[in-house]
């Protein structure tokens, strides 16, 4: 019998972790992502924790190797030429920091996973104090210059749920007419239904160089740009993030006053993104003040970040969701006309997404509808293997295999506890 079959699903993972360990940094998967990626070694590096601490702790501080001197924390950090893929630091020619990256961010999880890892190593959480505190402080001025408490997007990579339907209306402001003939390198790599289209793509590439022409100066970007998306996401996120700084703040003998002025500020900037028709936390175009008429994945994790005012309207809009798939939680709701439910964040689950969701649920006294999650999450692995993300009604594998954000959180969730067994 073949040597795979008879691994545990946590060696398995264990093997993925180390077979993506780049030296110090973990790519998401070997060929399609073939860098580091922000939220993804975060995640890694909560997977590493449960076998290798010292491998954590560098994957969390190669990330901040690449910190910018104000204070960004770069979405992909381009530490070797990879020439197979597009688009590298030849297109985003993004100078700013220590090393070659991107020009923009990505969810702010850092924060919280450091807090989680704190006990194993304070000294080595301590030292990432002040590059965690800059980098918040970055995202509230770059990504919310008018202070509203709400954090934008200046590209949909920046979400880090890069072609959810939420950014369509927006960018058709994007004018894409400078966007001159490229190759794709994913649609290579993946089935072209699970990628986003090349309409998508093309404003994407339009982003990228809007950036370019403004020296991916943050004020410019933010006074100029035609997409400035406040995301209940990447709000939610920095949130918590901010809440769990503030412990760590009081642990190692710090002042608090202005991460609790930060804090009031995402708490009260919150009901802005409220949609009482779809009872959600949605994401809003800034430029013209609508807000999206549907729900999506993120729509939960003001839960996660403690916002709790609105937890009877969320359940109800989750266990809609719920009720119409048969493995949570879909990126999108499963009850539009735009959910696709293969092709990247229009429709299929994330694992990390889920863990964090299920956090939230936890928090909040919803054990049983938490335990569903875990216990969704662990049977598609299970019957799927530690894919990219998931077809929530066939369990399919879709993107990229041996994913490392997948088997990170099969390992941090300790998800071999839950049961064997068919669907
Ligand atoms: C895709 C995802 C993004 C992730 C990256 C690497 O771009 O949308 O969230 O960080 O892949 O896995």
């Amino acid at each position: 019998m073949d040597d795979q079959v008879l691994k545990s699903h946590d060696e398995t993972a264990r093997d993925i972790l180390r077979a993506n360990d780049r030296g110090g940094y973990t790519v998401p998967t070997a060929g399609l992502y073939p860098y580091q990626w922000n939220w993804d070694s975060v995640f890694a590096a909560m997977g590493f924790a449960t076998f290798d601490r010292d491998r954590a702790w560098r994957e969390l501080e190669t990330l901040f190797d690449a910190q910018w001197p104000d204070g960004m924390v770069p979405h992909i950090v381009f530490r070797a030429d990879e020439p197979s893929y597009f688009p590298g630091p030849s297109v985003w020619q993004a100078n700013k920091g220590p090393l070659p990256s991107s020009g923009i961010s990505q969810p702010p999880v850092a924060a919280t996973v450091i807090r989680l890892l704190a006990d194993l190593d304070p000294g080595r959480a301590e030292r990432l104090f002040d590059p965690l505190d800059r980098w918040h402080r970055w995202f509230h001025a770059a990504r919310d210059p008018d202070g509203i408490g709400v954090i934008a997007i200046t590209h949909p990579w920046e979400s880090g749920r890069d072609n959810l339907p939420d950014w369509d209306k927006p960018g058709d402001a994007i004018d894409v007419s400078g966007v001159g003939a490229y190759t794709r390198r994913d649609t290579s790599l993946v089935d072209n239904d699970q990628r986003p289209k090349k309409k998508d793509y093309d404003r994407y590439l339009a982003l990228v160089q809007f950036g370019v022409d403004r020296g991916w100066d943050p004020a410019r970007i933010a006074a100029e740009t035609p997409f400035f998306v406040a995301d209940p996401g990447i709000t939610a996120i920095l949130l918590r993030a901010e809440r769990d700084l503030r412990a760590m703040a009081q642990t190692f003998g710090r002042d608090t006053a202005e991460i609790d002025a930060r804090i009031a500020r995402l708490e009260a900037g919150h009901e802005r993104l409220w949609n009482a028709q779809a009872k959600a936390y949605v994401s809003r175009d800034t430029r013209t003040g609508e807000l999206a008429p549907w729900a999506t994945s993120a729509s939960f994790l003001p839960l996660y970040a403690g916002v709790t005012a609105r937890k009877a309207a969320l359940l109800e809009t989750l266990d809609g969701f719920a009720g119409a798939v048969r493995f949570t939680v879909p990126s999108f709701d499963p009850r539009s006309d735009l959910f696709d439910p293969l092709r990247y964040w229009r429709g299929p689950v994330w694992a990390m997404m889920n863990w964090m969701i299920a956090d939230g649920l936890a928090r909040c006294g919803e054990d049983t509808r938490a335990a569903r999650i875990r216990s969704d999450t662990a049977k598609l692995i299970r019957q799927s293997g530690f894919a990219e993300y998931f077809g929530p009604v066939g369990a399919e594998p879709c993107g990229g295999g041996g994913f490392s954000w997948t088997a990170a959180i099969w390992l941090a969730w300790g998800l071999s506890d839950t049961k064997e067994g068919p669907c």
